[in-house]
């Protein structure tokens, strides 16, 4: 027996060790949720001139939301949409909301990615001084009624178009919009994401367009420090919302409505992370299915994203 005697001192190095990993990383999650937001290092004037928010997919859910909670926090806000009837009454009702604030009105569909567009919009807002750029405009683009489908059942418009306004619209928008950005610094670009970058089924082209969008997030961010440019980063993706466009039914403790969720971005700028899961509870439901082996998240996506269609398809009563 006394060659097995080393068994129990590793066994207990390799707990203490485990103990010890555990810890850190326990340790550096809360940190990131518990350190006060640092939103107001971007609320800054130049040569005079006060602080602007640009916010893409301003007219409705998350994007109003924040719009109205950047404004709150000191922002004037230039409000992104596609419908300038519709962008009218947004700007109406947060200039009532909150008056001592600017609100102006970009109109441009994020589907259309030529490079005049964004050269237009780079000149358009040419005499403010714009610290944030939040990232908000997209969702799934489909001309039929079904959500959830293979790859093959979508038409090339579909794909091209979801592709657009997730991925290229915000690339092209920062590629523009950093120069200035950079000299006006510090400045704040929030990508918002959804929590089905990790790939989930039968929405795939969606969920890799968000993939993309944090790649591109943290890889940019690299870029930021490598040039010298006070340009932080933040992708942050979002669980179910309510209070949005497609989504009205009453909050709850995992669906929060979309000014909760607004409040969570903004109290997460600072936190020391490039990406991470805003809002408390998504992030619960994110770190509880991290450590799992990839073929039991592979069933569980499988499962939850077949009982969302099949939920989808089932005649409702309104
Ligand atoms: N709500 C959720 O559960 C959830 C979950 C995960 C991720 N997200 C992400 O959160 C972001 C906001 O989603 P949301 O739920 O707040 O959506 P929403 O309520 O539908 O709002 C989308 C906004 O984007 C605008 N928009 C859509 N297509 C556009 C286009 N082609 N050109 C210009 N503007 C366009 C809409 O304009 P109109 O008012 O004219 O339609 C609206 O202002 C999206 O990036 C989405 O992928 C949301």
């Amino acid at each position: 027996m006394a060659q097995f005697a080393w068994i129990s001192p590793a066994l207990t190095w390799l707990g203490g060790l485990t103990a010890f990993a555990v810890t850190v990383q326990v340790l550096d999650i809360a940190f990131a949720y518990l350190r006060p937001s640092q939103i107001n290092r971007y609320q800054h004037t130049k040569n005079g001139k006060p602080a602007w928010a640009l916010v893409t997919g301003a007219s409705d859910g998350i994007g109003k939301a924040l719009s109205s909670e950047l404004a709150a926090r000191g922002f004037n806000v230039v409000l992104h949409g596609r419908n300038p009837q519709k962008l009218e009454g947004v700007q109406k009702e947060l200039q009532a909301a909150h008056p001592t604030r600017q609100f102006r009105a970009l109109v441009a569909d994020a589907k259309n990615t030529a490079p005049d567009v964004f050269k237009d919009i780079a000149t358009r807002l040419a005499d403010l001084h714009l610290t944030v750029l939040v990232n908000n405009v997209g969702g799934l683009v489909i001309h039929d009624q079904n959500v959830y489908k293979p790859v093959e059942a979508y038409s090339h418009q579909e794909i091209a178009e979801t592709m657009a306004i997730n991925a290229v619209f915000p690339t092209m928008l920062m590629a523009a919009l950093i120069p200035a950005m950079a000299r006006g610094g510090p400045a704040l670009i929030i990508n918002i994401g959804s929590m089905a970058d990790q790939g989930l089924p039968l929405i795939s082209i969606y969920g890799a367009t968000k993939s993309y969008l944090k790649t591109v997030s943290e890889a940019m961010q690299l870029d930021m420090e490598i040039k010298g440019h006070d340009v932080q980063m933040l992708y942050v993706p979002p669980g179910a919302v309510t209070g949005v466009s497609h989504h009205s039914s009453p909050p709850t403790l995992l669906v929060p409505d979309s000014p909760t969720f607004a409040k969570a971005v903004l109290a997460r700028v600072g936190c020391g992370k490039t990406s991470i899961i805003p809002y408390w509870a998504h992030a619960l439901q994110g770190y509880s299915a991290a450590p799992l082996p990839v073929w039991m998240k592979d069933i569980f996506f499988k499962k939850v994203v077949q009982e969302m269609a099949a939920d989808r398809a089932k005649p409702h009563q309104d």
